[in-house]
């Protein structure tokens, strides 16, 4: 565990009990009951959650477990749109609002479930017209918007499977991600707007299909109705497609392993990996911890900031709450524009329920002072929620106290891109502790060990690991399943290892303590240090770049990046400009080094890698702890 502080120095928090009226009322008001019974037999336990769900044709089995490799479901087939749109047009639902959205500029739109089956279902005709179908890549670079669950969901109902880009990444970011999933098609906007102003993200995707040979089709949602430069053949808008298409269409029959979706997360080498999620149990995952974590009730508005660039707004604006039948806010924009008051603003007026965010959005609203949401009505909350990075123990207090009003319990939900949903939380009918995920969900065997596989003692820092299967664990890294094996399953042998270090408290609550790779947090977003390494050394004036993680008071963590220039090149404050830009333009503005460094040398072993841990220890005044791999001629000057 070189290069690891595992021993937490934060101070063990108060645990806070939630009301005796939530509990009673509770989707899940006895969870040890809960935990103690899937414990017993974990897979009989999915088995009957995944039952709680239409399936076009049982399973043979729960699953089968050849390690590193899961196939949860075998025998099953099914389609997750089914169990998200259709199956409740027979029921009340049908007419009950499924998504609920409000654009920066103040536009409106409701689907009902009716509606988006509808709109689905002409989406999916207008791709299967197009020659888009069974086992093809689309990718889709859209803002938050109803139309971008649409066009994930029209994707996902012919057999075809999302490659969701985050709108903020670049065009050469989307290009690499296209190419590496061979999209067919690109689902786009016009435009988006993002503080007052217009992001062109027509403009981006040319820029990025110019040089993507595998893409035939480009869809342009209007989301502004601005005109963008059209080509002819290739190009179409959401209208065109869409355009005397029947609002019927027969959902493909998929087997429980065929691809969903893929979506890319940075890990520790420059190139990104596709994530692979599969119908079957990606849906059982999302739509259980949907159900209990946010303890929807059929009254409830729920709002997840995210978007579904990101992992949270697949399982958790998308699928999970539509399998719920759940009525889901989604908003466009900025938090903090035009004012920091917007926010609370969309909760008094609209009367949302649940708030689903991340820690960098709770910091920043601290910052910004408490007389925003003391001007509006939150009283319609009922519980909150936190995700992407440890919330910090004051953090936690302003949420619960100023927007929860002291009430609302706040579920701390720890998961990844690859575990598909939502591995480790207090369940809302659980105390909460300050600072702490919690508790293994129900039939998820997540736990703190050594690298040899031994369970730590309470309060020892360790890899946090998961030992066995769980249904919508990722299928593999899309074209590469050597990256697979090595990157989750050698860490510590047999054992799934997250890359996060944890610790486990006496009550068995677990707080994550942060990454144990090279991959940074910043604001609940994974970055990869050598993806901005290489974006940094792709410049004509860099020689060699290191980056890490710094801390930040709202965003967590930022990049800086300590750059060699090349013996010609003058480093200063212009060069440095240069490179904070050619980054953002390389991966996108999350990127952009915050600070950047120019030195003589960078602290390398001796077989020639850097050692960032030494750069971090340097950055924080620490001690420099084993150097015995260093080179010494490389010391940093
Ligand atoms: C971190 C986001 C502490 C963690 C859903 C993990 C968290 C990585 C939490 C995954 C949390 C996420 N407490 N850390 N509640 N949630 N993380 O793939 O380091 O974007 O490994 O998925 O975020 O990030 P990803």
């Amino acid at each position: 565990m070189e290069g690891l502080d595992l021993d937490s120095v934060l101070e063990e928090q108060d645990a806070v009990a939630p009301a005796p009226e939530f509990v009673q009322a509770a989707a899940v008001s006895d969870p040890d009951a809960l935990r103690a019974r899937a414990a017993e037999d974990p897979e009989a336990f999915w088995a009957e959650v995944a039952s709680e769900l239409d399936w076009f044709k049982p399973w043979d089995r729960a699953v089968d477990w050849d390690l590193p490799f899961a196939r949860w479901f075998p025998g099953a087939q099914c389609n997750i749109t089914h169990n998200a749109v259709d199956r409740h047009l027979s029921t009340w639902r049908r007419h009950k609002a499924a998504l609920i959205w409000e654009g920066e500029n103040g536009d409106r739109e409701v689907f009902t479930y009716a509606e988006l089956a509808r709109e689905v279902n002409r989406g999916a005709n207008g791709l299967r017209a197009l020659g888009v179908g069974r086992g093809d890549c689309v990718t889709i670079y859209m803002p938050v918007c109803p139309q971008q669950a649409i066009a994930m969901l029209a994707t996902a109902k012919i057999g075809a499977f999302h490659s969701v880009v985050f709108g903020g990444f670049s065009a050469e970011a989307l290009r690499d991600r296209m190419n590496d999933a061979n999209a067919k098609a690109l689902i786009t906007a016009d435009g988006a707007y993002q503080r007052g102003k217009v992001v062109p993200l027509k403009a981006t995707c040319d820029a990025a299909v110019a040089d993507c040979p595998s893409v035939e089709h480009v869809i342009v949602y209007e989301r502004l109705g601005t005109a963008v430069e059209m080509v002819t053949g290739r190009d179409r808008t959401w209208a065109e497609l869409t355009d005397g298409q029947a609002s019927e269409s027969t959902a493909e029959v998929m087997e429980a392993a065929d691809p969903l979706f893929v979506l890319y997360t940075s890990g520790s080498t420059g190139k990104p990996k596709g994530i692979m999620h599969s119908h079957g149990g990606y849906q059982v995952g999302a739509y259980a911890t949907t159900k209990w974590v946010f303890d929807l009730q059929d009254t409830d508005l729920y709002w997840c900031t995210a978007d579904s660039g990101w992992i949270t707004g697949h399982s958790y604006i998308v699928y999970g709450p539509l399998m719920n039948g759940a009525t889901v806010f989604m908003a466009e924009g900025a938090p903090d524009f035009p004012d920091a008051g917007r926010w609370w603003s969309i909760i008094e007026r609209y009367g949302i329920n649940i708030l689903y965010t991340a820690p960098t959005a709770v910091r920043m609203f601290m910052r910004l002072g408490e007389e925003w949401p003391d001007k509006y009505d939150l009283s319609s909350l009922r519980l909150l929620g936190s995700v992407g990075e440890p919330i910090n123990p004051e953090a936690w207090r302003w949420y619960h106290r100023v927007i929860g009003g002291g009430s609302c319990p706040i579920v701390d939900t720890w998961w990844q891109t690859e575990t598909g949903s939502i591995l480790i939380t207090a369940l809302p009918a659980d105390p909460q502790k300050p600072g702490s995920a919690g508790l293994p969900f129900p039939g998820i065997d997540a736990d703190v060990v050594d690298e040899h596989g031994n369970r730590r003692p309470d309060g020892v820092g360790g890899y946090l690991v998961v030992r066995r299967p769980w249904p919508s664990m990722l299928n593999g890294i899309y074209g590469d399943p050597d990256r697979y094996r090595d990157t989750y399953w050698t860490t510590v042998d047999g054992m799934y290892a997250a890359g996060d270090a944890a610790v486990r408290d006496a009550d068995g609550y677990i707080r994550v303590l942060g990454r144990t790779d090279d991959v940074l947090n910043v604001a609940g977003h994974r970055l990869g240090t050598m993806e901005i390494e290489s974006a940094l050394v792709a410049h004509e004036a860099v020689a060699e770049a290191a980056v890490i993680g710094i801390p930040h008071e709202v965003k967590g963590e930022v990049p800086k990046a300590f750059v060699i220039a090349h013996d010609h090149v003058e480093p200063g404050a212009d060069l440095e400009a240069e490179l904070r830009e050619s980054v953002a333009q390389q991966i996108g503005k999350i990127a952009r080094p915050q600070v950047i460094e120019f030195v003589g040398s960078l602290p390398k072993t001796r077989s020639g890698k850097i050692m960032r841990r030494l750069l971090k220890a340097q950055e924080r005044g620490e001690a420099l702890g084993d150097t015995s791999t260093l080179d010494p001629g490389s010391i940093p000057d």
